[in-house]
């Protein structure tokens, strides 16, 4: 709603109609109906995310904007997997990330200032990448899984911008963006 009090235009993702058409209808309120978009689509699907970067690119080919922040935790229970067979939390919190960011870095860098919000957990030394059991099928749990899609998800982060240097360069993280997730950052001058 932000970015659309402001006049941009804004797509937004997610797998439940009912939070789309919610946010359709504070859209019409406040008089910004025509600006937003909710496209449903389901993230843990590599396929739909990747239906869904051409379906964005098709009607947008210039992308100011990509906030990754799709989430889920699935941290009790058992491990879950897509059909495509990847673990829930690696194909949500990470996968998704990486087709999208990826997918979408051509229209992206036809905008002139172009940013991607990559929302994490950046600065909480916890978990790691289980290289010898990505899909953790052999020992799974819940947190593990998280904290692993957590870390990924960095160093796609980290990744990203030094594979485009021309053209992209990282941002250091902002702890002021969710304070409490990222004890081990510096505090941002000025910030409380
Ligand atoms: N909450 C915290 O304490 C906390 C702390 C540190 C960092 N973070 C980070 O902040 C970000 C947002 O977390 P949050 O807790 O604020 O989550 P949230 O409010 O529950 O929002 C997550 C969004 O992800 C969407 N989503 C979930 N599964 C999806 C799927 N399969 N396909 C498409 N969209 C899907 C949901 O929309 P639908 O329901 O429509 O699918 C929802 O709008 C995450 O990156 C998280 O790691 C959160």
């Amino acid at each position: 709603m932000h970015y659309l009090r402001h006049g941009a235009r804004v797509i937004a993702v997610g797998s439940t109609p009912a939070k789309g058409a919610a946010l359709l209808a504070d859209a019409t309120a406040e008089s910004a109906g025509d600006c937003a978009t909710f496209l449903q689509a389901d993230l843990t699907s590599v396929a739909a995310t990747s239906e869904l970067v051409a379906r964005i690119q098709s009607t947008s080919p210039t992308v100011d904007q990509l906030v990754l922040c799709a989430q889920r935790y699935r941290l009790f229970g058992p491990r879950s997997v897509t059909p495509e067979g990847f673990e829930h939390a690696f194909a949500l919190g990470y996968l998704s990330r990486y087709v999208l960011s990826h997918g979408l870095r051509t229209a992206l860098e036809a905008a002139p200032r172009p940013v991607i919000l990559n929302v994490g957990t950046p600065g909480v030394p916890l978990g790691r990448l289980h290289r010898e059991d990505l899909q953790l099928d052999r020992r799974y749990d819940g947190f593990k899984a998280t904290l692993q899609a957590f870390r990924a998800n960095d160093l796609l982060g980290a990744a990203y911008p030094s594979r485009y240097p021309d053209t992209l360069r990282r941002l250091p993280p902002r702890r002021g963006v969710d304070r409490h997730a990222a004890p081990s950052l510096p505090p941002r001058r000025g910030a409380p």
